[in-house]
C-alpha cells in the first residue's frame, strides 16, 4: 500500500483535502490525521472491518479498545444509552477538547470497536482538521494514537510516517500538535467519577466542576500493577518506549541530577551511548553522550509538547540509556509523569 501524504492547513484546511481524505473513510480505509494531543489514526467507527484494520496496521492487541471521535457534542447520543448529568456538565465546559468520556456504550457499536467492553470511550477534538474530517465522512472516527503499539505517540506527521508509511492509505499533515500529551480518559460509569489515564485535561479542572474525581492508581503509573487493576485496558501493556532503556530518576532536583551524574559514568564505563532528559534549569549540569532539555519547569504545557518528540529523538541518535529527571506531578505535570515512566517500564530511582 502506497500511504498518500495530505498537507493541510491546520487552522483553515483545504476543503478539497478533507473530502478526499473522508472519501477513504468512507470506503472502510484508514486516515491518520492531526488532534491538538496527538496524531490519531481514523477509521469509522461503525465499520466493523474498518477498525479491525486500524489494529492491525498499529500491531495493536484487540483488548484496547480506541476512542471513538465525534464532531459535535450531540452526535455521542446514538453511541450511548445515556447521557449522565455530570457528562453534560463536562461535555459543556470541556468539548471540542482534550478529554475522553467513558460511557455504557448503545448496540450501534460493533464489538470490535470497544474491544467486548459495555462502555465505550467518546471525545470532540479541538482540532479544525479533525473535525472537518469526521464531518465530511458523516460518520464517528474510530481512532487511537497513530504510533505502532508500544512506541510513543506521534505529535507530527513524520512521526506517524515513520511508524506507518505504507501500512495506511492517507496521513493529514497539519504539522505539529499542541497539547503534545493525549486526552484525559475519565470513567463516568463509577460514583466518583475516576481518571483511568491523565493527560491534556489536568484534574485540578475536573474538580473544580464536578467536586470529587478519583484518580485510578495505574493513573500514577509509579509501580507496575497487576492487570486485573488496570480497568483501562492499553493501561496493562508498556507504551510510549524509544527503543533505548529509560530510566527515571525522582527526588529533589540538586539530588537528581547529583544521581544522573553517576549513573552517566557508570553506564559510560560500560560503554554505553548515554543520553539525559533534561529540564532547562538542568541542561548545564550534564556532560553526556547526547543531552536535552523537555523546556522549563515553570512552563510544564512546553513540557507536553516535546516530550514523545524527544523520546524519539534518542532513538535515531542511537543511545543506548536514556536517563530522564522526574518533574512535578501537579497539572500537566501527572500526564507527563504517567508517559515517562511508563516509557521507562517503571525503571524510577527514587533519591
Ligand atoms: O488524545 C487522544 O486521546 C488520542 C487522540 C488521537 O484522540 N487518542 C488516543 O487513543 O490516545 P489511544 O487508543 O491511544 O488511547 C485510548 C485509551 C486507551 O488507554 C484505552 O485503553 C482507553 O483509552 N479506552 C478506550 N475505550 C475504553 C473503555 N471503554 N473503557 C476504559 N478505557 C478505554
Ligand atoms: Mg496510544
Amino acid at each position: 500500500m502506497k500511504t498518500r501524504v495530505l498537507r493541510v492547513d491546520s487552522r483553515c484546511p483545504d476543503v478539497g483535502l478533507i473530502r478526499e481524505a473522508a472519501g477513504i473513510i468512507k470506503r472502510g480505509g484508514l486516515v491518520a490525521f492531526p488532534t491538538e494531543t496527538v496524531y490519531g489514526l481514523g477509521a469509522d467507527a461503525l465499520d466493523a472491518d474498518a477498525v479491525l484494520a486500524v489494529f492491525e496496521a498499529k500491531k495493536r492487541p484487540l483488548d484496547n479498545p480506541p476512542i471513538v471521535h465525534i464532531g459535535g457534542a450531540s452526535d455521542v447520543r446514538r453511541l450511548v444509552v445515556e447521557v449522565p448529568s455530570k457528562a453534560r456538565v463536562l461535555m459543556r465546559r470541556f468539548w471540542p477538547g482534550p478529554l475522553t468520556l467513558i460511557f455504557k456504550r448503545s448496540k450501534v457499536v460493533p464489538d470490535v470497536t470497544v474491544a467486548g467492553l459495555d462502555t465505550v470511550a467518546v471525545r470532540m477534538p479541538r482540532h479544525e482538521v479533525a473535525l472537518g474530517l469526521i464531518r465530511e465522512s458523516g460518520c464517528p472516527i474510530a481512532a487511537p494514537s497513530a504510533n505502532l503499539a508500544g512506541r510513543p505517540s506521534p505529535t507530527s506527521a513524520m512521526h506517524v510516517l515513520c511508524d506507518l508509511d505504507g501500512r495506511v492509505d492517507a496521513v493529514l499533515d497539519g504539522g505539529s500538535t499542541l497539547v503534545g500529551v493525549e486526552s484525559t480518559v475519565l470513567d463516568l460509569t463509577v460514583d466518583p467519577p475516576e481518571v483511568l489515564r491523565p493527560g491534556g485535561t489536568c484534574v485540578e479542572s475536573l474538580r473544580l466542576v464536578l467536586g470529587r474525581v478519583a484518580v485510578s492508581a495505574v493513573a500514577d503509573a509509579d509501580h507496575a500493577l497487576p492487570v486485573r487493576v488496570a480497568r483501562s485496558p492499553g493501561l496493562k501493556y508498556r507504551h510510549y518506549a524509544p527503543d533505548a532503556e529509560v530510566v527515571v530518576v525522582e527526588g529533589e532536583l540538586g539530588r537528581v541530577v547529583d544521581k544522573i551524574k553517576k549513573l552517566v559514568s557508570s553506564h559510560r564505563q560500560k560503554a554505553c551511548r548515554v543520553g539525559v532528559l533534561c529540564t532547562d534549569e538542568s541542561f548545564g549540569f550534564y556532560e553526556a553522550d547526547v543531552v536535552k532539555s523537555v523546556g522549563s519547569r515553570g512552563d510544564p504545557s512546553d513540557i507536553a509538547r516535546n516530550l514523545f518528540r524527544l523520546l524519539r529523538e534518542f532513538d535515531s541518535d542511537g543511545v543506548d540509556v536514556v536517563l530522564a529527571e522526574g518533574l512535578p506531578v501537579d497539572g500537566l505535570g501527572l500526564a507527563v509523569m504517567n508517559r515517562l515512566r511508563k516509557a521507562a517500564g517503571y525503571n524510577i530511582v527514587k533519591v
